[in-house]
């Protein structure tokens, strides 16, 4: 293994054998939400409704370009922050979204994952979430990963916790990343936020170490799948060092 390798872990590893063409590994922080929906003088919930189509859409369009893992970040570890109705909202379309889709993501082969903690949620919505897992755990086409009370410090900080009491010398990168949510799963080549923020609001601070990052300025309900391939088209573009020449 390389200096660069043995310090930066399995990221590292992997990173530095690739060239820019590679895409494995998008992100997704969706934002925008409810200015699509006060520019149309409607509620937020119908903002985060026509939002829950762009997931489809999107999902669909990583999947025909090939993109073996789209995560995508529906509600941080912060959301929590919003009012009691917007967040009710949020969940009512989660266990809808997950009930209407389970179908189409399983004949498509696509795993399920989750990341975040969210144990935390209601816990018919939590057996909901774990069914669905659990049903699509052993397809291999591609793996939907949906952030859910998800937040970077929390997970960085329960990986910690499982390595407390291990032997200090056996504690390098690949060892935490290996407790963290994203345990298996590739590390981000494409870091995408909609809305024009340009923040990474707690989102895969670990993983994203050598994403490339785009700022787009579409609402995240007019993303589709021809934004997806014009990210894709971009990401080729951009030239990755990995701290290399
Ligand atoms: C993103 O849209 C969805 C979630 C965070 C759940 P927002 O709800 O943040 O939309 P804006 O940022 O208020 O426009
Ligand atoms: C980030 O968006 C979280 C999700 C997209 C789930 P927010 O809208 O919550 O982020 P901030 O508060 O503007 O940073
Ligand atoms: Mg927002």
């Amino acid at each position: 293994m390389s200096a660069v390798a043995a310090t930066t872990g399995t990221s590292g590893a992997t990173a530095c054998g690739k060239t820019s063409g590679e895409l494995r590994h998008v992100a997704i922080i969706m934002d925008g939400n409810g200015r699509w929906a006060k520019k149309r003088f409607l509620p937020r919930i119908a903002g985060h409704r026509k939002g829950i189509e762009a997931v489809r859409a999107v999902s669909r369009g990583a999947r025909e370009q090939g993109i073996d893992v789209l995560t995508l970040y529906a509600f941080s570890s912060e959301n929590w922050r919003r009012p009691a109705e917007e967040i009710s909202d949020l969940m009512g379309l989660l266990r809808h979204f997950i009930q209407t889709d389970i179908d189409e993501l399983d004949e498509s082969n696509v795993r399920l994952r989750v990341i975040g903690d969210h144990n935390a949620f209601a816990p018919d919505l939590v057996a909901l979430i774990d069914a669905a897992v659990e049903r699509t755990s052993t397809n291999s086409g591609s793996t939907l990963v949906i952030g859910l009370n998800y937040g970077s410090q929390d997970e960085i900080v329960r990986a910690a916790r499982k390595l407390a009491g291990r032997d200090p010398a056996t504690i390098d990168a690949a060892a935490l990343e290996a407790e963290l949510d994203t345990g298996d799963l590739p590390p981000v080549d494409l870091l995408i936020r909609t809305s024009g923020e340009q923040r990474l609001s707690n989102f895969m601070l670990w993983q994203a170490a050598y994403a490339e990052l785009l700022f787009v300025d579409t609402l995240w309900p007019d993303f589709g799948k021809a934004a997806l391939a014009e990210a894709v088209a971009t990401y080729n573009l951009r030239e990755r060092r990995f701290g290399g020449l």
